[in-house]
């Protein structure tokens, strides 16, 4: 039985990913110093380690212990508003303390590594759908982390031959497993929408709309967080080829922001109010992802489209609505 170590695994991706991998009959031993994630999030089967990525002393011990054949790594702050307002949390969380971890896996001679990266690496492009060569640059210390981190993985794969998956996730949504998308707070789209129709909000607010879209609101690429998971096992197995690889994960649809509310009015049944406010600051207006090189290349496309991702989210909502 392979042993997969998951940082970040009592998070929303990281706990349902760990989840898959416990069905395809893996070990699976996360790692995480629950400082976002959530402690019920955790499967049962699944072997716990409360700690941080970046205490040294607790990782070579785990590495010594344990026979790990491959990393997947989403511990990470994810708030893009929150990277623009206090960057040195995300420099310092996302990338110092990755940094560490990374040194300390190369210097335990674990190579195979499965990184959450993001399409928030890219930045405004004018070239839609976002294929993988495009250049990346990025417009908050958010997606700067993730990017980093990207490059940081290259170099050492380069000197140390360290190979590594980076999957740039569009927008994760839905629920799966009985766990669902619950930050505190929350900030992404989909759950406040939700909170709303549940009537935990007065109303929701679109963040602009004057970009420059059909609409006028931001246009976002939202994909089941199910279709994620499998997409993480197909990227652990190609790492047995020894080739390192990024790829885009999206549904390579793109929908705006009155779009998403109209789909989960329609959903739940639920009218509420909704408001135009100012834009919020780091949003590219439009990000849609081209998924073909991991369909040609690991035969991985998105099963599930926006009516499943919201009817999943709705009914964990409907079951949690206090959240954790
Ligand atoms: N939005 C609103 N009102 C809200 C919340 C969000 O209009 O109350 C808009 C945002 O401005 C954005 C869109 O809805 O245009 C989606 O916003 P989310 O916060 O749900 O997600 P993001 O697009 O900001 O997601 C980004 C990246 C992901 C990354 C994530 C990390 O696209 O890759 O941030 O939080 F993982």
């Amino acid at each position: 039985m392979k042993t997969i170590l998951v940082t970040g695994g009592a998070g929303y991706i990281g706990s349902i990913v760990s989840r898959r991998l416990l069905e395809k009959g893996y070990h699976v031993l996360i790692y995480d110093n629950l400082s976002r994630g959530h402690k019920q999030s955790l499967p049962s089967q699944a072997q716990f380690i409360e700690g941080d990525i970046a205490d040294e002393r607790k990782i070579n011990t785990l590495l010594q212990d344990y026979s790990i054949d491959g990393v997947i790594h989403f511990a990470a702050y994810a708030y893009v508003g929150e990277s623009v307002e206090n960057p040195a949390l995300y420099f310092e969380n996302n990338l110092r303390k990755s940094m560490s971890f990374l040194e300390c896996l190369k210097n335990n001679h674990v190579k195979k590594i499965v990184f959450s990266s993001s399409c928030a690496t890219y930045g405004t492009v004018d070239d839609v759908p976002i294929h993988e060569w495009v250049g990346q640059a990025p417009i908050n210390p958010y997606g700067l982390t993730k990017y980093l981190f990207e490059k940081a993985l290259q170099a050492y794969d380069d000197a140390f031959g360290v190979k590594y998956v980076a999957l740039r996730y569009f927008n994760a949504a839905g629920a799966a497993y009985g766990v669902g998308e619950d930050h505190k707070p929350e900030t992404h789209l989909i759950p406040l929408v939700l909170q709303a129709a549940l009537g935990k909000m007065k109303s929701v607010s679109i963040y602009g709309t004057d970009y420059e879209t059909e609409d006028g609101t931001c246009v976002r690429d939202y994909v089941h967080v199910l279709d994620l998971a499998d997409a993480h096992i197909l990227a652990l197995e190609s790492l047995e080829k020894g080739k390192s690889a990024v790829y885009n994960l999206g549904s390579e649809k793109g929908y705006s922001v009155r779009e998403i509310i109209t789909v989960c009015k329609e959903v739940t049944g639920k009218d509420f109010a909704v408001q135009e406010s100012a834009r919020r600051e780091g949003d590219p207006p439009t990000l849609v992802a081209s998924s073909i090189k991991i369909k040609n290349e690991l035969g991985w496309k998105a099963q599930y489209d926006i009516k499943d991702i919201i009817r999943s989210a709705w009914k964990w909502h409907l079951a949690h609505p206090d959240g954790y």
